[in-house]
């Protein structure tokens, strides 16, 4: 079994932890709780860059290796970051628990090393007849990003 964390911080006081546990060959279990968002609907994603230099910002596009458009977790065709929404509670908090094939944490696809971010706002998924649509979801503003590391 392979284990890696992420600690999320951002700029508007939105905080939180994600762990991630990948069973041999098997699916990578992300689990974990973050505070401070607004409620509803916050898009979720892995981003191709470990660099938080100039914060969340700077942590690239999402990771996307075999060069698909953006979609939803589900999709045939999305990136390999494109993990959904996460919805927060009236209290603007929000437990993880995703399953997903398409994050290892071994492998020339690992995503160690790279950044687990949330937004602003909801993640179209693809379909929202945005510009951006098939590139970001139209997530909005990076609210708070941690780069994934491993654990013992
Ligand atoms: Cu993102
Ligand atoms: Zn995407």
């Amino acid at each position: 079994m392979v284990k890696a964390v992420a600690v999320m911080t951002g700029t508007q006081g939105v905080s939180g932890t994600v762990f991630f546990c990948q069973e041999r060959d098997g699916v990578t279990s992300v689990n974990g709780s973050i505070s401070g968002l607004k409620p509803g609907l916050h898009g979720f994603h892995v981003h191709s860059l470990g660099d938080t230099t100039n914060g969340c910002n700077s942590t690239g596009p999402h990771f996307n290796p075999t060069g698909k458009e953006h979609g939803a977790p589900e999709d045939g065709i999305r990136h390999a970051g494109d993990l959904g929404n996460l919805t927060a509670g009236d209290d603007g908090n929000v437990e993880i628990n995703i399953c997903d094939d398409q994050i290892p944490l071994v492998g020339p696809n690992s995503i160690i090393g790279r950044a687990i971010v949330v937004h602003e706002d909801p993640d179209d998924l693809g379909r929202g007849g945005h510009e951006l649509s098939k590139t970001t979801g139209n997530a909005g503003a990076r609210v708070a990003c941690g780069v994934i590391g491993l654990q013992e």
